[in-house]
């Protein structure tokens, strides 16, 4: 199939086309290289031996995406947005924004084009403070910033987009928590600036670029007092992606479905810093600080739903993930060039 990408030079966008390239798809990539680079798209033509298209610009644009489906598609990925909760707090108008006029300018090119099958990018973020793992699709959502928020209307715009349009077939894919990068360490996670999230900070902390892992708060009802999250494989959730598309491209799916991409596993940060201390070889240094606003105590998922529907399980372990990041991480300590 050809397929529209959006946001594919991103961490989980990039190793998505890597599989889709794999499997034999035709890929056109849609990035502003706001928070990815360029020389991603070099790497993935070593690693799957073949280059995906790039349309180089912004999916708010609307002559943006009219070009990359110009030539037609079968389907669109849309991973193109952003994604720290902090920053979403700070500047809520440029969250809201950049999504939600994101999401709406694909949505008409898609009409305009006869594009009716999407993927989105949604999150377990949607599930706020309230549900109680492990979560099913059928949790309660909410968000308790406006990060979450976006997520959670955009799948509301997805869904009123599916019962005014029946040839519109979407699925929205609940991310937990994607961890570790492609075996052959060409790409990985590379975030800007300091990483607010677990793992890369981790593999900043073993590679030398930062000094220690900050425990935020081991006062947590659980076991060793440390949150707890559902960390799972980025090649896992790519092979997600691939399966969704399958999926809801078949005939006989139509509307609007919403699946958990998650192990279904619950593991702690210090599980998860003596698992990356394990593949690097050595105790990463750690200090236990202040917990941090608006963190969940606990969030995993029950994946059997995707795992029915999509035929897809996540089945790479916490090691491995951990070994393939320590593995890009090393190869590459300041991150892609450029
Ligand atoms: C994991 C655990 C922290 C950093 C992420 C993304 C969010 C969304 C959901 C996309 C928590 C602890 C963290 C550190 C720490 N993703 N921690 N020290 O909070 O689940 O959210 O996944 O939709 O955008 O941020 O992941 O990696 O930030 O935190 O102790 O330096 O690690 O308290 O328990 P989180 P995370």
């Amino acid at each position: 199939m050809r397929i529209v990408v959006t946001g594919g030079a991103g961490y989980i966008g990039s190793h998505t086309v890597v599989q889709l390239l794999e499997a034999g798809h035709d890929v056109v990539v849609i990035d502003n290289f706001a928070n990815s680079k360029p020389s991603v798209l070099d790497r993935i033509e070593q690693v799957a031996g073949t280059r995906p298209t790039l349309v180089a610009g912004d999916v708010q644009d609307q002559a943006v995406c009219d070009g990359a489906l110009l030539g037609g598609a079968d389907a669109v990925i849309h991973f193109a947005g952003l994604k720290s909760i902090g920053e979403s707090v700070q500047h809520p108008l440029r969250y809201y924004g950049t999504n939600i006029d994101t999401t709406l300018a694909l949505l008409t090119s898609m009409a305009r084009h006869d594009v009716h099958t999407i993927v989105f990018s949604s999150s377990a973020t949607v599930y706020g403070p309230d549900g109680k793992p492990p979560l099913t699709e059928d949790s309660p959502t909410s968000a308790t910033n406006p990060y979450g928020w976006t997520k959670v209307m955009i799948e509301q715009i997805l869904r009123d987009a599916c019962v005014a349009d029946d040839r519109l077939k979407v699925a929205a894919l609940r991310y937990f928590n994607p961890i570790g990068a492609h075996p052959s360490g060409l790409i990985g996670e590379d975030p800007t600036g300091v990483p607010a999230n677990l793992a890369p900070y981790l593999a900043q902390v073993a590679v030398g670029r930062r000094d220690e892992v900050l425990i935020f708060g081991d006062d947590y009802p659980t076991p060793d007092g440390t949150g707890i999250r559902d960390y799972i494989h980025v090649l896992d959730l790519a092979d997600g992606h691939l399966a969704a598309l399958e999926h809801v491209a078949a005939p006989d799916f139509t509307g609007f479905g919403t699946w958990n991409l998650g192990t279904g596993h619950g593991v702690s940060v210090l599980e998860l810093v003596a698992a990356f201390s394990r593949a690097v070889g050595r105790d990463l240094p750690t200090r236990v600080t202040d917990r941090r606003p608006g963190d969940l105590v606990a969030s995993y998922c029950d994946p059997s739903k995707a795992n029915a529907d999509l035929g897809w399980k996540a089945h790479r372990s916490l090691e491995e993930a951990c070994a393939d990041a320590w593995r890009w991480q090393q190869q590459n300590p300041d991150g892609f060039p450029g």
